[in-house]
């Protein structure tokens, strides 16, 4: 048994910094207001309706989570947003579509009081997006000292006692780690001199993690995934996830693959497509963003499977993702999976997966628990990248060199796991033999 971390108590207003005021936020904070006002309930979110098991399934120890580690109450959280539009919470959840009709004007008033800051935006990095609501300054590092400056002014006003920041903006252009990302000093240099591959998302996570603030990033974009913020975010003590939510496709394949793996079937073609009509569906038109999603989702067979292994299973695999934007539908995306297996003696099967999902509502758990989760690991002393929170991303952060997993069932045993380690309980393995030992 390890031996209980010093967890700081969970004390006083938790700030919830957001840039990027779109659906999935705005379906996040409408969520969470109609939970509290006892509107709705948290489904999809492990941390409001998970339990753990503790120690012999003998023993029969299964608390909620919430209940097992001192996570923030939802009624202590204050939201801070930016976004390249000024409309409000209310506004911008109203044309999302996605909480409407009677629940979203019963939180017209505390939704219409969340107004976004001017954002830090760049239209290079996001070619769809004509902004007019953004902040202007010398240079990089001005624009970084302004997000800061905005954050302060937010804490002070709301007397938050902690932060966690979320990027729930756009998908950015496809990008690699350059120079300017490689240390801290190139990447604080390169703000100074206005360098055009640092991105605006990693001037908000550059200002969060300067301050010592948890950060996480929800889109595929690099952000803080580079060697320059990783540094950073050790030396100010700030723990720091990403990328890109598992929500829709990506959750079901994720689901799918380690079961037809674990059987040891072949699987030789996976063809993915989807249609989505909000802005997000917008937004990856472009095909300099939709090439940032598509390489994140592509990525997760590959791991999972192992084709170096199972060259025979695996070796011939073609995997094909497409987005298209099509807005009747809105956040009401639909993706189909048409799978190609192979079972004994190397017959055909098919697998057809067609699923209706509506992405925001998906993506909004998501959100809380990673706030929950984050803010629990700064007051742990937990600092840079969290693996055990890679059960909430499509392209989990991993340091240099180590590949990420990308399988569900295990990244689920090493968040729980790692709840167990934190808070001084045994390990699970599954092993069970002592059920067995007289
Ligand atoms: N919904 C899902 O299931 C899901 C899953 C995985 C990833 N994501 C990612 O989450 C992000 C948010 O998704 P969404 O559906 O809310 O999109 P959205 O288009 O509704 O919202 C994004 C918001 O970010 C704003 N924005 C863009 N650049 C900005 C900047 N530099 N500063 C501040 N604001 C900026 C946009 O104006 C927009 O309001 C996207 O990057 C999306 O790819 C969503």
């Amino acid at each position: 048994m390890s031996q209980k971390k010093d967890i700081k108590p969970a004390k006083g207003k938790l700030g919830i910094l957001i840039p990027g005021l779109g659906a999935v936020s705005s379906t996040f904070i409408a969520g969470v207001k109609a939970i509290e006002k006892g509107l709705g309930e948290p489904i999809g979110s492990l941390t409001q309706m998970g339990t753990i098991r503790l120690g012999k399934r003998t023993e029969k120890r299964r608390p909620m989570i919430k209940d097992f580690v001192p996570l923030a109450n939802l009624s202590d959280f204050e939201y801070c947003t930016w976004d390249v539009y000024p409309q409000n919470c209310y506004e911008v959840a109203k044309n999302a579509h996605v909480v409407f009709g009677e629940l979203v004007e019963k939180l017209k008033e505390d939704l219409s009081a969340i107004k976004p800051y001017k954002a830090v935006f760049d239209q290079n990095y996001v070619k769809n997006l004509k902004g007019t609501h953004v902040k202007t300054g010398a240079n990089k590092m001005e624009l970084a000292k302004q997000v800061i400056n905005d954050i302060e002014t937010f804490q002070k006003a709301k007397k938050c006692d902690r932060l966690v920041m979320l990027w729930c903006g756009s998908t950015e252009i496809y990008k690699k780690k350059s120079a300017v990302h490689s240390s801290l000093e190139a990447f604080e240099k390169g703000l100074e001199n206005n360098d055009p591959d640092i991105a605006p998302s990693m001037i908000y996570a550059y200002a969060a993690l300067k301050l010592g603030i948890p950060y996480a990033n929800g889109a595929p974009n690099l952000s803080a995934d580079i060697p320059a913020l990783e540094t950073l975010a050790q030396k100010t003590g700030a723990p720091m996830c990403g990328k890109d939510f598992k929500t829709g496709q990506t959750l079901m394949k994720t689901i799918l693959a380690p079961g037809l793996k674990a059987r040891m079937l072949g699987i030789r073609g996976w063809f993915s497509t989807n249609i989505l009509g909000n802005r997000d569906g917008e937004v990856l038109e472009d095909p300099e963003s939709f090439k940032t999603k598509e390489e994140s989702k592509l990525s997760v067979l590959e791991q999972i499977l192992e084709p170096e292994l199972y060259p025979k299973l695996y070796g011939d695999l073609y995997h094909k993702v497409r987005i298209n934007y099509y807005p009747p539908r809105g956040d009401n995306k639909e993706g189909w999976d048409s799978i190609d297996i192979t079972g004994w003696l190397g017959y055909n099967m098919q697998i057809k997966v067609d699923f209706l999902c509506k992405d925001s509502i998906l993506a909004a758990p998501i959100v809380l628990d990673l706030i929950l989760f984050l803010d629990l690991a700064k007051r742990a002393g937990f600092t840079g990248i969290q693996e055990w929170l890679s059960f909430y991303f499509k392209s989990p952060v991993t340091p240099e060199g180590l590949y990420p997993e990308h399988d569900l069932f295990i990244q689920q045993t090493k968040l729980k796991n790692t709840l167990r380690w934190m808070m001084g309980e045994e390990l699970i393995t599954h092993l069970g033999r002592e059920y067995y030992e007289k």
